[in-house]
């Protein structure tokens, strides 16, 4: 089964496609297409270790010459240093302006790699292949490119649709566990708001990771949070007005993942966090009545917190709020809940109700899960 979602952005029309064992004949579709018997790959270092039959089979059976680059595991690739490293290999190796780069990771390679294709030569085409659940919900869905520097994350990078998005779930089987959680946190967003029936959609978490019996319904979801964000995506590319919805719960994950600095936090687990209390913010600063409920809560289960509410510093996070590239003046903007699935963008300047959104964080972090 392949599920198709199309976005239709100013500069590009493209699909995502999902569906398990997909890559092969999506990605001989696509090279056809684009005539290439030339392609470079960017590689997360680990999933090239894993998979590296899989990637390689339809490229080999084409006929297509391939060279590749390994990305090092983790968010410390998104740098200057990598950005320079990719380019240095595609110039090196003659790449052309039609000449396909197809990135194969998560979200830390697919950032780097595309923000690389779109510089080189100016932009050449472009095919990612999400390998990690928040990859395909999220990451490598849109356009947005890049890499991270010294004083914060994703400051450096562009706008720069991809020509076809692959989302094959045989890569998700060598997904380690903390991995999974990350990308639910994102699933979980869309239900907040867009979509109530992820909620349900998203039990099949409940009794851990989904396995090969789940897959249909995996890939049914993984194409509805895809769909998603390609129909936002498509009427706002430059996140001049709905696309910022999709930070939903983001400002305080931001935040927070600063704060622990970028390691004793997953993003998953701030997300999950950031959006409980940005319903408590929700409720105080809109009058939103969500009768003390939360479709979040019995998600809860699935985050296993390290860090405590004393290694965190209140005067820190609020600092690293203000911070947030998001902010467009001197007070905080947040993306809050009217309502369930419906969400708006609202200034705070009650720094009370921030605090106690933040209680409500704290709150979680002592809980014994
Ligand atoms: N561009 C966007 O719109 C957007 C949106 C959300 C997040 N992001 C970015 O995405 C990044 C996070 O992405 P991520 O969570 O995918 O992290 P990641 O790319 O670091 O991948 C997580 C880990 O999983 C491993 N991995 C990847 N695929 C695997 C597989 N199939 N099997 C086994 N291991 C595998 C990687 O080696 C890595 O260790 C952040 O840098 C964030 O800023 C970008």
């Amino acid at each position: 089964m392949k599920y198709q979602a199309e976005i239709q952005t100013n500069s590009n029309h493209y699909s995502v496609n999902t569906g398990l064992g997909i890559l092969n004949e999506e990605l001989c579709s696509a090279l056809n297409e684009l005539k290439a018997d030339t392609v470079f790959l960017i590689v997360d270092e680990r999933v090239w270790s894993l998979h590296k039959e899989r990637i390689t089979h339809s490229l080999r059976q084409e006929g297509i010459h391939f060279s590749h680059y390994l990305v090092p595991v983790g968010e410390n690739s998104k740098s200057a240093e990598q950005w320079i490293r990719c380019l240095d290999f595609l110039l090196s190796g003659g790449i052309r302006r039609n000449t396909p780069v197809i990135v194969i990771g998560g979200g830390v390679t697919g950032d780097l790699g595309a923000f690389a294709a779109s510089a080189v030569l100016r932009g050449v085409p472009l095919i990612q292949v999400p390998t990690t659940l928040l990859a395909m919900v999220d990451s490598a869905i849109g356009g947005k490119t890049g890499i991270n520097h010294q004083t914060g994350k994703n400051l450096i990078g562009t706008f720069y649709q991809p020509y076809r998005v692959i989302s094959d779930l045989g890569f998700l089987e060598t997904l380690p566990d903390h991995e999974w959680v990350n990308g639910l946190s994102e699933i979980l967003k869309y239900g907040a708001i867009e979509d109530a029936g992820i909620f349900s959609d998203s039990e099949i978490f409940l009794q851990g990771n989904p396995g090969a019996a789940d897959r249909p319904r995996l890939a049914e979801l993984i194409h509805k949070c895809a769909s998603i964000k390609a129909h936002i995506v498509s009427s706002d590319e430059h996140e001049s007005g709905r696309r910022a919805y999709l930070n939903y719960g983001h400002t305080f994950a931001h935040a927070l993942e600063k704060e622990t600095g970028y390691e004793r936090m997953s993003h998953g687990e701030a997300v999950y966090l950031g959006m409980l209390a940005a319903q408590t913010l929700s409720e105080l600063v809109l009058n939103s009545d969500f009768q003390d409920l939360t479709p979040l809560a019995p998600f809860r289960k699935l985050y296993r917190f390290r860090v405590t509410e004393n290694e965190l510093s209140s005067k820190r996070l609020l600092k690293y709020m203000y911070s947030d590239k998001k902010r467009t003046s001197e007070s905080l903007r947040f993306v809050l809940l009217k309502e369930w699935q419906h969400p708006v963008i609202s200034t705070v300047k009650d720094l009370n109700a921030v605090e106690h959104a933040w209680n409500e964080i704290f709150r979680h972090l002592k809980m014994i899960p």
